[in-house]
């Protein structure tokens, strides 16, 4: 039984089936729960990747009781289809459901949450039980502290009991400490899971394969052979009802801090001895701890932000952020953010990674290009290779998943005239089978017990020191309003400048 607290160091699907189980959500009526955990699980559940014993207590505030938690479950996973059948098995799945009243703030409601546990043992054992956190972050310390009080994060009998936190995990380094230090005061860290979205996408899983399964990439993965490195994180959506939340937050801390370093450490991490969740974290941390840190004089020179105004997006007029519902109209919560760092190191030394992320701009785009140096002599005459450019290879993390490499060729006919071609991966044409959401892929890897696809204590930290440090600096400067982009475009002209400055610009998504 204790063997399967470990992660499995092979994953093959028959070692990747948890043992009996019973999920606990907190803030089961909210937004998250029904986009993404109650479709997950009921995926996982259709695909035959969960024991034939599991069960959900959902916790709120609200009255709801366990018929109004199965109505709401039914309704989110609904989606999947309408036949008899179908609705018969998302019936049998609703009655898993059950709901637990309780104020988040009083420690009467994890002593019932204890007892109403304790009614769902196995016959000869305890069930493993795993605590999702989808509350609004407030209460994520309080939440933590009383599952401490009532015992619950206690493993006993080979059963485990974990806990996941969804982001934002903290709002700047020492928010985060502070919650670091709760979790590790109730739990260890083995049993901690923070979850990062994008870690779960099949496209960003596959950064790693695409650098360490090819022996043809990694021997020029380096500040020898390669120019610059740009991510995009573009959305063509806005604060779609979340105001309240990002208006507090802004880009910085939603985008940044997570999915964006996340990738960072991705692409410019050494090779792991393997793929477990300690080798491959140990790396990614390394990378986090060699990225230059920003002075506020850096913080001017190398980060852009900006604020999105009224525009057109997909043909449709938007209003801008400030006239947005729920949002302050002097609000300066950032919307758009780019940024220039260096990682000093052996491998990176003096390239740059330029980073940008905005909601409102002109489509949802997200991508990783790798421009290449030229050719250090070109032997064609300048005629031939007016439109050639570096080489560029582009992992497409959404839409349109796959990588393309950007190469020179020749233009058939009696001249030489060279023009830069793309060979083209599409996930779509190369494999039938459609990609897993990424919320299916996180929970079936916290319900086996393995955090490779989630971010360390220390991680998260030194992710939170850099992000910090702009903060701050922002702080020290606290203008009235921020730059003015046009909704449906780019960014401001200042992120362009950014890269121009450098003598190179942003690619076209
Ligand atoms: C979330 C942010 O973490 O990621 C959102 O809070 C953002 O603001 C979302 O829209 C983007 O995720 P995806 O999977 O649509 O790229």
């Amino acid at each position: 039984m204790e063997a399967r607290l470990q992660a499995p160091s092979v994953r093959g699907e028959g070692e990747r089936r948890p043992p009996p189980f019973t999920a606990v959500i907190f803030g089961v009526t909210g937004d998250l729960t029904r986009r993404k955990l109650v479709p997950a699980l009921y995926h996982l559940e259709r695909e035959g990747l969960l024991p034939d014993r599991f069960g959900v207590v959902g916790v709120a505030r609200q009255e709801l009781g366990d018929e109004g938690v199965r109505a709401l479950v039914e309704e989110a996973a609904g989606r999947a289809g309408g036949t008899a059948a179908e609705r018969t098995r998302l019936a049998a799945f609703a009655r898993r459901f059950r709901y637990l009243r309780g104020d988040f703030d009083d420690p009467d409601t994890y002593r019932r949450l204890a007892a109403a546990l304790g009614g769902e043992e196995d016959a000869g054992g305890a069930r493993a039980r795993l605590f999702y956190l989808a509350t609004p972050p407030r209460f994520y310390p309080r939440i933590l502290r009383g599952l401490g009080e009532a015992d619950l994060s206690r493993e006993e009998s080979g059963a485990f009991s974990r806990v996941v936190v969804e982001k934002p995990f903290g709002r700047d380094l020492a928010t985060a400490r502070e919650l670091n230090s709760v979790a590790e005061g109730v739990f260890r860290e083995s049993q901690v899971f923070r979850i990062d979205h994008y870690l779960g996408k099949e496209t960003v899983q596959n950064i790693l394969v695409f650098r360490f399964a090819n022996g043809i990439f990694e021997p020029v993965w380096n500040r020898q052979y390669i120019d610059h490195v740009q991510i995009t994180v573009a959305e063509s959506l806005g604060v779609e009802g979340r105001a309240s939340y990002y208006d507090e937050t802004g880009a910085l801390r939603d985008m940044v801090q997570n999915h964006m370093l996340q990738l960072v450490t991705l692409i410019a991490m050494e090779p792991a001895v393997a793929f477990d969740a300690d080798a491959v974290r140990d790396e990614k941390v390394k990378v986090l701890r060699a990225i230059r840190p920003m002075t506020p004089e850096a913080v001017r020179r190398n980060v852009v932000r900006a604020q999105y105004g009224p525009g057109r997006v997909g043909g449709e007029p938007v209003p801008g952020y400030r006239q947005e519902p729920g949002v302050s109209p002097t609000s300066t919560a950032e919307t758009f953010v780019a940024l220039r760092l260096f990682i000093d190191n052996w491998r990176w030394a003096g390239v740059p990674f330029y980073l940008r992320t905005g909601k409102r701009l002109a489509r949802r785009a997200t991508e990783i290009a790798v421009q290449f140096r030229r050719a250090p002599h070109l032997m064609f005459s300048r005629t031939a290779t007016p439109e050639l450019e570096p080489n560029v290879i582009t992992m497409r993390i959404q839409p349109d998943e796959g990588i393309v490499l950007r190469l020179g060729a020749k233009v058939p006919g009696a001249q030489v005239k060279i023009r830069s071609v793309d060979m083209d991966f599409l996930y779509e044409t190369a494999f039938a089978s459609e990609s897993p959401e990424a919320y299916e892929r996180l929970l079936l890897d916290a319900l086996v017990g393995d955090s490779t696809l989630f971010t360390r204590r220390d991680e998260v930290e030194e992710a939170w020191a850099l992000v910090t440090s702009i903060l701050e600096a922002w702080a020290g400067e606290a203008p009235a309003r921020l730059t003015e982009y046009e909704a449906g475009g780019w960014g401001p002209p200042q992120a362009d400048a950014l890269m121009e400055r450098d003598g190179r610009r942003w690619r076209q998504p």
